[in-house]
């Protein structure tokens, strides 16, 4: 049966050609979801100073911060004195600084803040300070070279992050 042959021949070619048209395409496809997905993250803030913008890129950096100390102090990377206390100065620095841009009118997409961030203006101003005293005494306690108390400082600083968080922080909008 030439014929069908031939037929299955040209079934086959296009089959592999798919493939191959497929295996070069994927990539390209995923590329441009990870762009697009990266360009709606950097969308455009078009208000006047951008405080939602600015307060996410400080916590950013706070987290930059906070994370390797986090790893150090569970044993899963080495700890070294002048790089950890480098790590627990630079908070101390940000922990005062995300706070002026939680401006009046700064509760819009894509903030995660609560509304109680505006409704509760006390305790939030509790909680910013309650962050920045364990930030500085982290800080203090970085200076020391003793474990026990670097990781007893740093517990209260992580306390004092999800606190405010339960209360003042919310889902993605
Ligand atoms: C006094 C309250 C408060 C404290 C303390 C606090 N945060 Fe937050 N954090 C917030 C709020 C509110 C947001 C949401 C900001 C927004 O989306 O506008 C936030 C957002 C964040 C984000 C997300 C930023 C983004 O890109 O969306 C990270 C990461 C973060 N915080 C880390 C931390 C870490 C780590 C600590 C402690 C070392 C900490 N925060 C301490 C209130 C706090």
């Amino acid at each position: 049966m030439p014929s069908f042959k031939i037929w299955f021949e040209r079934k086959d070619k296009t089959a592999n050609s798919q493939y191959t048209t497929l295996s070069v395409r994927l990539p390209l496809i995923l590329l441009a979801c990870f762009a697009l997905a990266s360009c709606g993250h950097a969308e455009k803030d078009t208000h006047a100073g951008q405080p939602v913008t600015k307060r996410k890129l400080v916590f950013k950096q706070i987290l930059r911060n906070f994370e390797p100390m986090g790893l150090i102090v569970r044993g899963r990377r080495p700890y070294e004195k002048d790089r950890f206390l480098q790590y627990a100065v630079e908070l101390q620095t940000l922990s005062t600084q995300p706070w002026k841009y939680f401006t009046p009118d700064s509760n819009y997409a894509p903030t995660r803040a609560k509304p109680e961030v505006w409704q509760k203006p006390a305790e939030f101003k509790q909680a910013q300070q309650a962050f920045i005293a364990a930030s500085a005494q982290l800080a203090e306690g970085a200076k020391t070279g003793n474990m026990d108390v670097i990781r007893a400082d740093y517990g209260k600083v992580a306390d004092s992050c999800k606190a405010c968080h339960r209360d003042f922080r919310g889902g993605p909008r």
